[in-house]
């Protein structure tokens, strides 16, 4: 591909570069705080973590701040691959500015994979779906992919059996408690949900809100606990299908993989007609986080997934312009 496609004179991003950008701004993050920053040089763009959009109630060590920039990084990589170039990827290469999550270089030309065009093909369909699934089981071998998309990133993913989903869902529907009754909690929630209008370009819309499921068995994060939306109660699967994505370190690096563990297993899902929602209550509970680490093997939560084939599609929700988040 011709270099000025990547790169103008000027040394900004071409129009090939400015299509990975936004598939990178495509990524899933909390509350869509979309709390990403790029700078683009020549052949290399730094992504930095935009501190100013952390949430200091739910997410006070930036945890999920930075597994947010991972699954932009990872959408970046693969939107690279997929127009037939090779990221080349370093991670918090900067030890004095932990901001800057990671230097990703375009390398050489390499035909992308048909995994690669399946993934980069999926990032503008993946979106949160918060509705109920269909009873359908999802068979083991679509399963056995999820976790292999975590391996890849050297994370590990585990597909919960029925004695730990239900012991997931209990600790959840805990934390879920636990955090509804803190005010600071429901005040970040106002902060980052809107009715949906044309204005605003963050946050979460009203339309992408969850129902209630009427067994009060799955604990979907209430988005309209913050601003009194009522929320309807619907029945949900049975058995959702849950998914637990572990690193073996808590640390930014550790973190940041995670995000592009979570990015690579929710494009994997999509690719495959499934839907997911992360489920994060019970990550943002400490001593309830802590009760779902793998200790024999040294691992720890980052994020719990819910999977499965929807009965409804989700809206795509709304994405600050390339503008905003390009620095100059
Ligand atoms: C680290 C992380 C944690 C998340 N936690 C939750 C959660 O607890 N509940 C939920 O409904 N969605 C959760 N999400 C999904 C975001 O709310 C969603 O990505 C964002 O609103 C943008 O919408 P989209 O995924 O449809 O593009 C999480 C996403 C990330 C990256």
């Amino acid at each position: 591909m011709n270099e000025h496609l990547w790169f103008s004179a000027d040394g900004l991003p071409g129009p090939a570069l400015r299509e990975c950008l936004a598939a990178a701004t495509a990524a899933p993050s909390i509350h869509n705080t979309q709390p990403w920053l790029f700078r683009a040089r020549g052949s290399t763009v730094e992504v930095i973590a935009d501190m100013a959009r952390s949430l200091v109630t739910v997410d006070p060590d930036g945890r999920e701040l930075y597994v947010s920039v991972g699954a932009a990084l990872f959408n970046l990589r693969v939107a690279i691959r997929a127009h037939g170039r090779q990221p080349r990827v370093a991670v918090l290469p900067d030890p004095g500015r932990p901001e800057v999550v990671a230097r990703v270089t375009v390398g050489r030309a390499q035909a992308p994979t048909p995994e690669v065009t399946a993934l980069a093909g999926a990032i503008d369909r993946r979106h949160t779906n918060r509705r109920p699934y269909r009873d359908r089981p999802v068979p083991a071998t679509v399963l056995a992919d999820l976790a292999v998309a975590g391996d890849r990133e050297r994370a590990t993913v585990i597909v919960a059996d029925a004695a730990r989903r239900s012991a997931v869902w209990a600790l959840a529907r805990t934390a879920d408690n636990i955090l509804r009754s803190d005010p600071g909690y429901r005040a970040e929630l106002a902060a980052w949900t809107t009715s949906g209008g044309a204005g605003r370009r963050d946050g979460v819309p009203r339309d992408a809100f969850s129902p209630c499921d009427t067994n009060r068995a799955i604990p979907l994060r209430d988005f309209g606990l913050g601003n009194g939306a009522p929320t309807a109660t619907v029945p949900f699967e049975r058995e959702p299908t849950t998914l637990l994505v572990l690193t073996g370190g808590d640390a930014p690096a550790d973190w940041t993989r995670a995000g592009m563990a979570l990015e690579r297993v929710l494009l994997s899902a999509t690719a495959r007609g499934l839907a997911a929602t992360p489920l994060s209550q019970v990550v943002e509970v400490p001593r309830l986080r802590l009760l779902l680490a793998d200790w024999a093997n040294g691992l720890v939560l980052q994020t719990v997934l819910r999977v499965g084939y929807p009965a409804t599609r989700a809206r795509p929700t709304p994405r600050r312009p390339l503008e905003e988040v390009l620095l100059p």
